[in-house]
């Protein structure tokens, strides 16, 4: 069985920079969930969910999520809606261990103001509208992110702290 470490959290929480770092730090493969989905559907994340919907995306997610089943022990940046749909987080938590990268609101917002286009279901919003939906969703989020094995927090742009917490929660254990 393999011993994948999953990174959740929101979108714009760092899952995929963060994920690329720690992959070369331990000397693993890494993968980003949502280029798994585009490279084996030919298709990027907001096209899939014009034409299939998110109920559609949110199956295909399941499908390749469960591939990973098969490469070897990994660091997987997940999709901000993974851990919640499904058993997927549960599913995770068998697999390997999974982290959650805690970041504060204000990082949180500032960040999908500017980062807001290629996520389909934020691009539509005007900036007012969308610090009140990442405030939603997130609170909806809340109770399958809490379910990580470990949580990563972040309050302010501090690069060296933050690294040192993801780093020393999970070195030792591989
Ligand atoms: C989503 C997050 C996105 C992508 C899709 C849906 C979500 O990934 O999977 O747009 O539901 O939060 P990122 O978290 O990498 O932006």
């Amino acid at each position: 069985m393999s011993a994948h470490i999953y990174l959740v959290g929101f979108m714009g929480s760092g899952k995929s920079h963060w994920g690329k770092r720690l992959a070369e730090h331990l000397g693993r493969p890494f993968f980003d969930l949502d280029e798994v989905i585009e490279a084996g559907e030919g298709l990027t994340v907001s096209t899939l969910f014009s034409s299939i919907g998110e109920n559609g995306f949110r199956e295909l997610e399941r499908r390749y999520l469960h591939q990973m089943e098969h490469q070897p022990p990994s660091i997987v940046a997940t999709g901000g809606g993974t851990p919640c749909f499904f058993d997927n987080m549960a599913w995770m938590n068998a697999q390997g261990t999974t982290v959650y990268l805690k970041i504060s609101m204000p990082i949180l917002h500032q960040r999908l103001v500017a980062g807001k286009g290629k996520r389909p279901l934020l691009a539509r919003l005007d900036d007012s509208e969308l610090l009140r939906h990442i405030e939603t969703l997130l609170e909806q989020r809340d109770v399958f992110y809490r379910q990580a094995t470990a949580t990563v927090q972040r309050e302010t742009e501090d690069d060296s702290k933050f690294w040192e917490d993801l780093t020393a929660g999970y070195e030792p254990r591989f």
